[in-house]
C-alpha cells in the first residue's frame, strides 16, 4: 500500500464534496455541517484554501487514489496547525493516517524548519487521539471538550 500526499487540486473538490455530506466523518471534527455541501461551495472552498499561503493543504493518496485531506495551516516559519480526515471510511484502521501524518510533519519540520507543530482534538475521538499519541503529540492543555496537544521538532534538543 503505497501513501503520498500532494496539494489540493481544484477537481478533488468533486470527490471531497461526498465526504463534507456524510456526519460521521465530521462527528468530532471543528466543523460540524448542519446544511448539505454543494459542490459549488465545495469548488469555492477549493480555490480559496488553495490561494492562502500560509497554508499547505494535502490530498491523501493509497496507490493513487484519493481518500482524504491533510493540512498545516497558519504556518508562521515557527508554528503551524495540522489537521487531518479520511472521508473515504473504507480506509480507516489501516495505518493510512498515521503514514499520511508522517510526511506532513516531516515537511514541517524539515523542509519548512518548523520548531513546534499543534492540533486541537475532541477529548471523545478516541481514533484521533490515539493517532496523535502514535504520532508522539504531547497533550499541553484541555479546554471543555477539547485537548490541545504538541509536537516539538526535536532535532533541535
Ligand atoms: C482519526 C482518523 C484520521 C484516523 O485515521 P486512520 O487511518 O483510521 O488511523 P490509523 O489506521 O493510521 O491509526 C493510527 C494509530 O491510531 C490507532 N487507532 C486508530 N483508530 C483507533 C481506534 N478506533 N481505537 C484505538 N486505536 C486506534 C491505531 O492503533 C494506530 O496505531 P498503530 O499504527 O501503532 O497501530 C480517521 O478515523 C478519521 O478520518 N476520522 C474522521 C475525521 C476526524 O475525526 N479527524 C480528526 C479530527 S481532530
Amino acid at each position: 500500500m503505497q501513501v503520498i500526499i500532494r496539494p489540493l487540486q481544484e477537481q478533488d473538490a468533486y470527490t471531497s464534496v461526498q465526504w463534507r455530506n456524510d456526519p460521521e466523518v465530521f462527528k468530532y471534527t471543528g466543523n460540524t455541517y448542519d446544511h448539505e455541501i454543494t459542490i459549488e461551495s465545495e469548488l469555492g472552498w477549493i480555490r480559496k484554501v488553495i490561494a492562502n499561503p500560509n497554508d499547505y493543504r494535502c490530498a491523501i493518496l493509497v496507490d493513487g487514489v484519493y481518500i482524504g485531506n491533510i493540512y498545516l495551516t497558519d504556518i508562521d516559519g515557527y508554528s503551524a496547525h495540522y489537521h487531518i480526515f479520511i472521508g473515504n471510511k473504507d480506509y480507516w484502521g489501516k495505518g493510512v493516517a498515521k503514514k499520511a501524518s508522517q510526511l506532513i510533519l516531516d515537511y514541517a519540520f524539515n523542509k519548512l524548519g518548523l520548531k513546534i507543530v499543534k492540533l486541537k482534538v475532541r477529548k471523545e475521538n478516541i481514533s484521533a487521539v490515539k493517532l496523535y499519541e502514535k504520532l508522539c503529540f504531547k497533550a499541553v492543555e484541555e479546554d471543555g471538550k477539547w485537548i490541545v496537544m504538541e509536537k516539538q521538532n526535536i532535532i533541535d534538543y
